[in-house]
């Protein structure tokens, strides 16, 4: 088979799984990551009742010899990755510098920023040699102005991810490859159970959607091969004054 396909890490739930939906409509196949394989195998099932193809492929981003295997597992099966969005990410409740717990510090850092290195390391030589490729990666708003309540490590790991956009399409845009640093303001989410006070259902209906994110996605992976995203910022309109 020689579709191009879509990796998508954090597919099982919000975003990632708002972005598979959404693509699902193009019928490119589909590869699903998550550590969850049961949330993996619903999104599935749900691409497959629009008539589209998924592969559930469970993996830990921070794993990153299981990384390596996937993307090599997807490639046989559904054929050549084409496209990526690494929606993958996690925050801890304990986030200031009074609370935080450097373990943790280390294992939001692991997640949100080499996580996504070590996928994009695993499948760009394949893009490179297809001389096509588009990287999503959910960034976040706190990535674009400074967020005081997304927590250091939160706020340093997805920083990181602009100027890992910024060398992407500086070294590789001529490879055919482009990347889009996409960052959401608030997204009501699963995601919100780790902040340290929980939001409830008022604060929650005033938020963007998993879908809003998912549709933005799509906009940036059908965009003709010579467009280039550099960033795309969604924030959830202001409350009145
Ligand atoms: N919600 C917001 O307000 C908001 C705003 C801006 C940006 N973001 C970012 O958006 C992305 C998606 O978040 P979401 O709001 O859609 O929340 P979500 O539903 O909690 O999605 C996060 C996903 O990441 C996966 N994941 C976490 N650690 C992983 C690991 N080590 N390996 C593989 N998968 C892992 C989770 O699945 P498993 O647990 O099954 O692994 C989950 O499906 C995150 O990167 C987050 O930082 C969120």
């Amino acid at each position: 088979m020689d579709t191009p396909t879509l990796w998508i890490t954090g597919a099982g739930s919000g975003m990632g799984r708002a972005a598979a939906l959404a693509a699902a409509e193009d019928g490119r196949p589909i590869a699903l990551s998550g550590r969850r394989p049961e949330v993996l195998e619903e999104v599935a099932r749900e691409i497959r009742e629009l008539g589209g193809t998924a592969l559930p492929v469970p993996l830990d981003v921070t794993d990153r010899e299981a990384v390596r295997a996937a993307a090599a597992r997807i490639a046989q099966e559904l054929g050549p990755i084409e496209a990526l969005v690494l929606s993958a990410g996690m925050n801890a409740p304990r986030r200031y510098w009074r609370d935080q717990d450097l373990e943790e510090f280390a294992a939001i850092t692991d997640t949100n920023l080499l996580g996504p290195v070590s996928v994009i390391d695993a499948v760009l030589p394949g893009m490179r040699e297809r001389g096509a490729g588009t990287i999503v990666l959910i960034s976040s708003y706190s990535a674009w102005r400074f967020s005081p309540d997304a927590g250091a490590a939160y706020s340093a790991s997805k920083t990181a991810l602009g100027p890992l956009v910024a060398t992407l399409n500086a070294q590789e845009n001529r490879h055919g490859i482009r990347a889009c640093h996409l960052c959401p303001g608030d997204v009501d989410s699963d995601f919100l159970d780790r902040r340290p006070t929980v939001p409830g259902a008022g604060e929650r209906a005033v938020m963007l959607s998993p879908e809003d994110v998912g549709r933005a996605v799509a906009f940036v992976l059908t965009s003709p091969p010579h467009v280039v995203i550099d960033e795309l910022v969604i924030s959830p309109a202001k409350p009145a004054a």
